[in-house]
């Protein structure tokens, strides 16, 4: 089975409590389970990680550097405006497909949201369909997976 990394940034594990309006009320750990019943389904094994510190979430990209993981999908939160070091990290990564995910529509919000310092180094980019983006998000990096072992 393939194995794919899910990273989750900061403020995410509040999803379900925080700005209902704009992320829905499904929580970090229905996201999860609905990921990991869905990949499943396609023989996907999802590890799910969230994290509110940018150390961590740059230690687990490490590990797609150095191929732990067969594909990375990413929401890194506010940090995808801000973290220059997370884009470093994501550019060291080599034949692993990176698929940057949001629940929300980032350009249809402040205008420091429409800048992200990972879309230009992601594989693709989905965002805007809520908890929905997520399961996507498996069916494109699986979509690559498939292309790139032809
Ligand atoms: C988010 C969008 C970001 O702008 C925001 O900072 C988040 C969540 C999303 O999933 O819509 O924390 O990544």
């Amino acid at each position: 089975m393939k194995q794919i990394l899910v990273i989750n940034g900061p403020n995410l594990n509040l999803l379900g409590k925080r700005e209902l309006e704009i992320y829905g009320t499904t929580s970090l750990e229905e996201i999860e389970k609905k990921s990991k019943e869905f990949s499943k389904n396609i023989k996907l094994n999802i590890d799910f990680k969230q994290s509110n510190e940018e150390a961590k979430i740059i230690s687990w990209i490490h590990l797609c550097v150095d191929n732990k993981y067969d594909g990375l999908l990413i929401n890194a939160g506010a940090y995808t405006h801000t973290s220059i070091a997370i884009m470093d990290a994501l550019k060291a990564m080599k034949n692993i497909p990176i698929i940057e995910v949001h629940l929300s529509n980032i350009h249809q919000r402040e205008e420091f949201r429409k800048k992200s310092y990972i879309s230009g180094v992601a594989n693709g980019v989905i965002f805007g369909f809520g908890e929905y983006s997520y399961i996507l998000a498996i069916m494109a990096i699986e979509n690559l997976l498939k292309k790139n072992n032809g």
